[in-house]
């Protein structure tokens, strides 16, 4: 579904992505680990010509990627950016009506409305209240609430974790899951090596701006050089 093939960003004299191949198939959720400053977000911001690359290509089922974010969303596209950039003064209603801007199919858009609301119920008893005024947990829940009222097949999520006490970020994993089974496709950044892995079907390691290692997510789990790095856990 998407395809990436020697992908490059340059931050002036930063070398940011270097030569990046990912693979992403309908249906999966793939998670892209790597620590603070691994070129996670530009990973992100390259597919969607938020930032310029200097080479390579983003192909997304079978077509080049436009430039254009529009054009992006039209195709299917949707990005919940680290920060979550939700707008405080409209309430959180009017917030995810935003993700729907480009559509005009009243209808369905009502009914996706209504799978939001099911998918986090917190949101509904929140509809009327501004936005500004939610936890960090619930403004990443309105983030994703959002990136899904385009009806998108490809959601791409910035470590949406991030910053959460620990028993909402079992919550937000968990509505991934959720999120899978709608059909919808998920390609994830994250710094939480194990929760990411553990929900993935395919997982990369991102250091630097290199791709390192990818693999099986299972698998990737159970590597001990990644343990080691990522997961906390010494060699013995
Ligand atoms: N707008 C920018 N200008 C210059 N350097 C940047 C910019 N954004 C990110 N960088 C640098 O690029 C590298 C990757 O950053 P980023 O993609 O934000 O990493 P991550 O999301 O994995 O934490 C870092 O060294 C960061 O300092
Ligand atoms: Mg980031």
């Amino acid at each position: 579904m998407l395809k990436i093939r020697d992908l490059n960003v340059h931050y002036g004299g930063i070398h940011a992505l270097r030569g990046v191949d990912i693979d992403v198939e309908a249906g999966q959720i793939v998670s892209i680990i790597g620590s603070n400053g691994a070129g996670k977000s530009t990973l992100l911001n390259a597919i969607c010509s938020v930032v310029k690359t200097s080479k390579g290509t983003v192909e997304f089922k079978n077509k080049t990627l436009p430039k254009q974010i529009n054009k992006i969303v039209e195709m299917g596209i949707s990005q919940v950016p680290e920060g979550r950039l939700i707008f405080a003064n409209l309430t959180v209603k009017d917030n995810l009506m935003m993700g729907a801007y480009l559509r005009k199919d009243k209808i369905q858009i009502q009914k996706d409305l209504e799978n939001v609301y099911g998918l986090f119920p917190r949101l509904l008893e929140r509809k009327e209240q501004m936005a500004g005024t939610l936890s960090g947990g619930e403004q990443q829940m309105l983030a994703m609430g959002r990136g899904l009222m385009s009806d998108p097949d490809l959601i791409l999520l910035d470590e949406p974790s991030l910053g959460l006490a620990p028993l909402l970020v079992n919550t937000i994993f968990e509505i991934i899951l959720n999120i899978k089974k709608m059909n919808k496709t998920i390609l994830l950044v994250e710094q939480n090596a194990y929760k990411a892995l553990s929900i993935a079907d395919v997982g990369y390691v991102l250091e630097q701006g290199t791709i390192v290692k990818k693999g099986l997510a299972s698998e990737l789990i159970k590597d001990p050089v990644i343990q080691e790095a990522y997961l906390g856990k010494k060699k013995v």
